[in-house]
C-alpha cells in the first residue's frame, strides 16, 4: 500500500520533501499551512488532494494518512509532532529538532508511546559524500575517531533580521542551533557518543548589523525580536574521552562560508567540506571528501569521488524517512541522538551564559 503524507507547513523546504517523498513511492496526500495561499499553492504545484489550514482538522479527518512532514518554524516543532504522534502518524520533523532538550525529550517519550517513528532531518548525513564516509567507518578503516572539528561558518549570513530566526523564543537561537547540522555530522561520525561536558562561548557583535545579511532566510520585521547569538565556538568531550570542537556563526570576520568536518581517527583522519561561492553555489563552490592513511611509509591522501549534489542531501533524507518507515532502509537517525546534540546546544547556552564548563552527565 503506498504511503500516504500530510505536510505542515509549504514553505522553502517543502520542494525538498516533495521530491525525497515521491522518489520513495509515497503519495503527498495533504497539506496544511495557516497561510491559505501558501498551502493551496503548494497542493497546485505537487497534485495534493486536501487542503488544510488547522493541523488538528487535517489529522481528524484524514485517518488514513501515515505519516507527517513538519516543515515549519522551530517554535512549533513540538506541539506539531506530539499532536501528530499521538493521533498515530509517524513523523518527519524539520531540523532543529525542537527548541531545547526537554522537548525532544518530550517529543521522543510521545512516539515510544504511539510506536512510531520519529525522525529528523538531518539531511547532511545523506550526502552522497556522507554515505561514502559512513562506509569507510562502518568497514572499521577509520578506526575509533579520536578527535573532529565541525564547522559552518559565513562571513555575512544573517537569515533576515526580527523575523522568527532572530527571535530566541520563535527558533530557540541562532546559528548554533540553526545550523547544527556539521555538530550533528561529526557525531554520527563518531558513532554518537554520549556528551560529558562543554566549554563554551557565544558572541552577537553583528547581529544589529544589516551589513551582515545573507542571501537566504526570511524577509526583515520592522520593530521585530533580535536576540540571539551571531556566532558560536565550543569544545565537547565525550564519554568515551572522543573530543569535538565546533565554530558556527551567521556573522563573524571569515574569509568564505565554509561548511565542513574533520576528524582524526586511530586508523585514518578524513574531511567533508563544502566551501560556498560568494553567491550560494556559483562557480567557485568546492566540495571535498577525503581520508588521510599512512601506506607504505608515506602519508597518502585519498579523494573520494561522489556524484554532484547540491542540495545536501535533503531530497535523499526525505526518501529514507519514507524507506525506513517502509522497513525499505535503516533509519539515519534516532530521537535519542537528537536528544543528545539538542543537550549539546544547550549547554552551550548554559556555558555562555555562566562562563563556566558544564557537566551535562
Ligand atoms: N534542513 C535544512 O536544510 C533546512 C533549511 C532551511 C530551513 N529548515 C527548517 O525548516 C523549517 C521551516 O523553514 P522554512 O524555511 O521552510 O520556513 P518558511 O517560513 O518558509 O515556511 C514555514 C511555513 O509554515 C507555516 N506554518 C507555521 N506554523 C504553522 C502551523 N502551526 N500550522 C501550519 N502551518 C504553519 C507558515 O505559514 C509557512 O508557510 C524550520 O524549522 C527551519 O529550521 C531546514
Amino acid at each position: 500500500m503506498t504511503t500516504k503524507i500530510g505536510i505542515i507547513g509549504a514553505g522553502g523546504m517543502l520542494q525538498y520533501h516533495a521530491a525525497g517523498f515521491k522518489a520513495a513511492g509515497a503519495d503527498l496526500f495533504a497539506v496544511c499551512d495557516m497561510n491559505q495561499v501558501a498551502a493551496k499553492k503548494a497542493a497546485d504545484e505537487y497534485g495534493i488532494p486536501h487542503i488544510f489550514s488547522d493541523s488538528e482538522k487535517m489529522l481528524d479527518e484524514l485517518g488514513e494518512l501515515d505519516a507527517v512532514s513538519i516543515i515549519t518554524p522551530n517554535r512549533t516543532h513540538r506541539p506539531l509532532a506530539i499532536q501528530s504522534l499521538n493521533a498515530g502518524k509517524h513523523v518527519f520533523c524539520e531540523k532543529p529538532p525542537a527548541l531545547n532538550a526537554e522537548e525532544v525529550s518530550q517529543m521522543k517519550s510521545a512516539a515510544d508511546q504511539a510506536e512510531k517513528t520519529l525522525m529528523f532531518n538531518f539531511n547532511n548525513r545523506a550526502r552522497p559524500e556522507s554515505y561514502a564516509l559512513r562506509k569507510y567507518i562502518e568497514a572499521g578503516e577509520v578506526g575509533r575517531i579520536n578527535s573532529a572539528q565541525a564547522k559552518w561558518i559565513r562571513r555575512t549570513g544573517i537569515p533576515g533580521f526580527g523575523g522568527w530566526f532572530t527571535n530566541k523564543e520563535l527558533s530557540g537561537g541562532g546559528p548554533l542551533i540553526d545550523l547544527l547540522h556539521m555538530v550533528d555530522l561529526a557525531m554520527f561520525y563518531m558513532d554518537y557518543p554520549a556528551p560529558s561536558y562543554v566549554l563554551a562561548q557565544t558572541f552577537n557583535d553583528f547581529i544589529e548589523n544589516k551589513g551582515f545579511k545573507g542571501p537566504w532566510g526570511i524577509p526583515d520585521v520592522q520593530d521585530g525580536v533580535t536576540d540571539v547569538e551571531s556566532a558560536a565556538h565550543g569544545f565537547v568531550r565525550f564519554e568515551t574521552g572522543q573530543v569535538l570542537s565546533f565554530q558556527v556563526s551567521w556573522a563573524e570576520m571569515n574569509k568564505r562560508e565554509e561548511v565542513s568536518v574533520t576528524f582524526q581517527g586511530q586508523k585514518s583522519g578524513g574531511m567533508i567540506r563544502r566551501l560556498f561561492g560568494a553567491d550560494g553555489l556559483d562557480e567557485t563552490a568546492i566540495d571535498d571528501c577525503e581520508l588521510y592513511v599512512q601506506e607504505h611509509g608515506r602519508s597518502v591522501n585519498r579523494s573520494i569521488i561522489t556524484e554532484e549534489n547540491q542540495d545536501m542531501g535533503r531530497v535523499r533524507s526525505a526518501e529514507n524517512f519514507v524507506r525506513s518507515i517502509n522497513g525499505e532502509e535503516k533509519p539515519l537517525n534516532t530521537p535519542d541522538q537528537a536528544l543528545n546534540l539538542m543537550r549539546i546546544i544547550d549547554s552551550t547556552y548554559e556555558s555562555a551564559r555562566t562562563g563556566r564548563p558544564v557537566d551535562i552527565a
